[in-house]
């Protein structure tokens, strides 16, 4: 899970490459470097670490040329060093990598064997030393990386320069996302399109098993084979200042904040202004294929499978479909009962975690239909399900998913919407309140978001603990989990999500006035036993935060805070009381000090096993 970027053209290509792996550090920043062709040769730079010291070594020993590639790296295969950093060269080549070659190893004792001298622990390296060596055959730059490619077993979105042919790139893209940039006069490459919004909107996503010849002129993609490919540029309307922080601290305060705006941008046209009913005809030609549905799969990770949580009380509570929920790196593996009668649901913001994506594959191979949630436009699971609900939430740049997730719940309010209404086994009246909530959903998070100061104070009294425990039940449960999520990887303290009449079945035993305990609890019909768990924790010394849309005098009584949310439906709580946890775990880790918008270890497309 790496950041890719190429140019070539006329302009300075060390400013373009860099300002593009800026756009796209989300992806990783154990490492970064560019290479260029200067005077026949190639010249590589690297540094370990965050893009700003490979800057400070271009700062200090300039890379200058008209056609370069760079790349931003999360470490898989040999340790975060210099080393390690791509571009990787070798003889006349040079190659950067998105991906995993599995069987590097085999290829590495080949390559040795015949007398290649590697210097990294990288699966990469052999790339380029398997193209260098088809170049010494004979042949161009295109043939030498069709032929090497014909070798490699596993993911990769790589770009490949030689010193033999100054002013051309080549690009290959399987498993791993590569989007080809076209300008005038130069020409572009790139993970994602961030990276390229303030160069050109005109864009082309190369498939599996496709690759692109780019010179300053031209484009031309075609598959391993050479066979032509004939792709229409795609027009991306995305504004580019949705990419920066927009006056915010850090990413993930903007992106908090953007919750209302990305909650109408994810209804937008799907709710009928004058009937109130839900418009999906993403669902259509899926449903027409499904005799009848008799049970749905949710499959995620990490917080698109919270929302894949919430999404199971949505579905049954609507459609009345038995529904489960695993997660991406489980499913597979246990060899799932799934068929034609099984609706797989896949959440995924990035569209590219390689455990969901293996997913989709299992479930399509055993006959199941399956329906993406995803937020990338055009992303390799949205591109594999037989039909997507996109959020529409806009680029995520924070590693920590916010609106991504709460966009997420607001597909499955739809999705379930509209599965209770064509089954017929919604009930109108709820169906009603369902949708009255969702359309008045934006204004209510604007008001949650209007806690901030009492949240602030919160932060404070939680910074210092070891450890954090959060409750809920129901519906709401995922929300506990979730925040327990937010809070862990921002902010690494350690924290808990628990079905709060499960604490006293062991978690009860951390309990000491050192453990604050985060409980969410709306006025609904668990309120009464929620409300007892906690006098459990109260009587243990435990610092109770409470949010809560009512906070009667009792909850008062024992809470040490209490952070208040609108009242809305009880199956859209989840959204509401997901705000206050998002802004809590931001306002613990501003008070530590921790680094935000990039936590230690983490990245944000988690593209590998
Ligand atoms: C947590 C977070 C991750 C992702 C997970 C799935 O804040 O962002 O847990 O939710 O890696 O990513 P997507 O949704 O891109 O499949």
């Amino acid at each position: 899970m790496c950041g890719i970027v190429g140019y070539v053209g006329e302009r300075e290509a060390g400013k373009i490459l860099v300002s593009g792996l800026r756009k796209l550090e989300y992806r990783g920043y154990d490492s970064a470097g560019i290479a260029m062709i200067v005077d026949g040769a190639i010249d590589v730079r690297r540094a370990v670490g965050k893009l700003d010291n490979l800057q400070a070594v271009l700062d200090a020993d300039p890379l200058l040329g008209t056609t370069g590639i760079g790349h931003t790296r999360w470490a898989t295969h040999g340790r975060p060093s210099e080393q390690n950093a791509h571009p990787h060269r070798a003889g006349d080549v040079v190659v950067i990598h998105n991906g995993i070659i599995e069987n590097y190893v085999a290829l590495r004792e080949a390559l040795v064997a015949a007398g290649a001298e590697i210097a990294s622990e990288t699966d990469t390296e052999v790339i380029s030393h398997l193209i260098d060596a088809e170049l010494r055959k004979g042949g161009d730059i295109l043939t030498a990386t069709q032929a090497a490619i014909a070798r490699l077993d596993g993911s990769f979105a790589i770009c490949v320069m030689s010193a033999k042919e100054p002013g051309r790139l080549i690009t290959a893209k399987n498993s791993t996302p590569v989007v080809v940039g076209l300008g005038e006069g130069e020409n572009f490459v790139a993970s994602d399109v961030p990276a390229l919004l303030d160069y050109t909107r005109d864009v082309v996503f190369l498939e599996d098993g496709e690759m692109a010849d780019l010179t300053a002129g031209s484009v031309e993609v075609m598959d391993f084979h050479g066979n032509r490919r004939d792709r229409k540029p795609r027009r991306i309307t995305w504004d580019p200042v949705t990419a920066q922080k927009g006056g915010y601290k850090h990413f993930l305060l903007k992106e908090i904040h953007e919750q209302p705006q990305s909650i109408i941008d994810t209804t937008r046209g799907r709710i009928a202004p004058e009937t109130g009913e839900v418009l999906l005809p993403e669902l259509e030609p899926l449903l027409a294929g499904i005799k009848q549905i008799e049970r749905v799969v949710i499959v995620a990770c990490g917080t698109a499978w919270h929302a894949g949580l919430v999404g199971k009380f949505i579905i049954e509570r609507f459609a009345r479909i038995p529904t489960e929920v695993d997660y991406g790196s489980e499913f597979r593996y246990r060899d799932p009962l799934i068929g034609p009668e099984t609706l797989m649901i896949v959440v995924s913001q990035s569209g590219e975690t390689a455990d969901t994506l293996a997913a989709v594959e299992e479930a399509r191979g055993k006959g199941a239909k399956v329906l993406a949630i995803c937020n990338v436009v055009e992303s390799s699971i949205a591109r594999k399900a037989d039909a997507v609900v996109y959020t529409h939430a806009g680029p995520e740049i924070s590693v920590a998913s916010t609106k991504a997730f709460t966009t997420q719940l607001t597909a499955f309010y739809l999705i379930g919407l509209e599965l209770g209404a064509k089954s017929g086994r919604l009930d109108p009246a709820l169906e009603a309140e369902c949708i009255d909530a969702l359309v008045q959903l934006p204004n209510l998070i604007g008001e949650a978001l209007k806690s901030e100061e009492q949240i602030i104070r919160t932060a404070r009294m939680m910074a210092p603990a070891q450890d954090v425990l959060y409750l809920a039940r129901g519906i709401n449960y995922p929300i506990a989990l979730e925040g327990a999520l937010k809070l862990k990887e921002i902010s690494y303290i350690h924290a808990e999500g628990y079905p709060a009449g499960e604490m006293k079945h062991g978690p009860i035993a951390l309990i000491d006035e050192n453990v604050p305990v985060v409980v969410l609890l709306p006025n609904d019909e668990v309120y009464g036993k929620t409300l007892s768990n906690l006098k459990e924790v109260e009587s243990r010394g435990g610092k109770i935060v409470a949010i809560t849309d009512y906070a009667d005098a009792e909850l008062t009584k024992i809470s040490e805070s209490i952070i208040t949310v609108p009242r809305t439906s009880t199956s859209l709580m989840p959204v509401l009381l997901t705000i206050p946890l998002q802004l809590l775990a931001y306002y613990v880790a501003v008070e530590r000090g921790t680094d935000v918008d990039q936590p230690r270890n983490l990245a944000k497309s988690v593209t590998v096993e």
